[in-house]
This record gives C-alpha cells, sequence and structure tokens, in this order.
C-alpha cells in the first residue's frame, strides 16, 4: 500500500503546524492500511481521531497566524470550516451508512484533501514564517 510522506516543500517552517501536518499525514496512512485490512471498527476510529484533530490543527493555526498577524487569517479560517464541514459529513456518511470507499479511492481523496491543505492554502502562509519566526 502506498503511503504519504511529506516533503520539504510542504513544510511551512513552523514547528507546532508542521509536527500537526505530520500527524495528519500519519493518520491518513494508518486509517488506508486499516481499511485496506477491512478493519472497519479500527478505520473508524482513526477516522474519527482525524476529524478532531484537524478541527484542533485548524483552531491552533489560526491562533499562531492571528498572534503573528498574518493579515489573511480571517479569510484562511474561513476555508477551514469549509474544510472541517467536508470532512464531517464524510464521518457521518461512514457511521450512517456502514459504507466505505476502497483503499485506493480513499487514500487519494484524503491525500488530495490534506495536500490541498497544505499546499494551495498553508504554503500562502511560509514565506510570512520566513519574515517573522
Ligand atoms: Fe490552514
Ligand atoms: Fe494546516
Amino acid at each position: 500500500m502506498k503511503e504519504f510522506h511529506l516533503t520539504e516543500r510542504l513544510m511551512v517552517g513552523h514547528p507546532v503546524i508542521d509536527g500537526d501536518h505530520q500527524q495528519l499525514v500519519d493518520l491518513v496512512n494508518a486509517s488506508t492500511r486499516e481499511l485496506s485490512a477491512g478493519n472497519h471498527a479500527v478505520f473508524m476510529e482513526l477516522f474519527a481521531d482525524l476529524v478532531e484533530l484537524t478541527k484542533k490543527h485548524f483552531e491552533r493555526e489560526e491562533e499562531i497566524l492571528a498572534s503573528l498577524g498574518f493579515p489573511n487569517t480571517p479569510a484562511h479560517s474561513h476555508y477551514h470550516l469549509e474544510m472541517q464541514d467536508e470532512l464531517e459529513a464524510r464521518l457521518m456518511r461512514y457511521e450512517q451508512t456502514g459504507k466505505y470507499d476502497d483503499p485506493q479511492t480513499y487514500f487519494y481523496d484524503m491525500t488530495q484533501f490534506v495536500i490541498h491543505d497544505f499546499v494551495t492554502k498553508d504554503l500562502e502562509f511560509k514565506s510570512f514564517m520566513q519574515e517573522v519566526l
């Protein structure tokens, strides 16, 4: 099974934020492994952890950005809300239907999700971090 790894290019340069991103990636990899193995109960626990960690991560990241004076914090926070809604909708769908994506589709979707957050959104404050830290 493929695994996704955070590369240097995807690091934003803040240890707490990069650490959270690493944990999110680890959870995507671990939940994919459990889904592939057909361990749905463990998969659901890990997916719920992923939703919870995402929520905490977004809150932490927003606090950091606000405290450092990142000018685009409100728009970035709004984007986080949309992402959180999407993840929670997935969790509900799994819980209510008991139907899971096939592991490859799941892995592809979730890495796109996480990469989208890193690359197109969080990298918007990478140069800002380099200036202020
Ligand atoms: Fe973000
Ligand atoms: Fe982030």
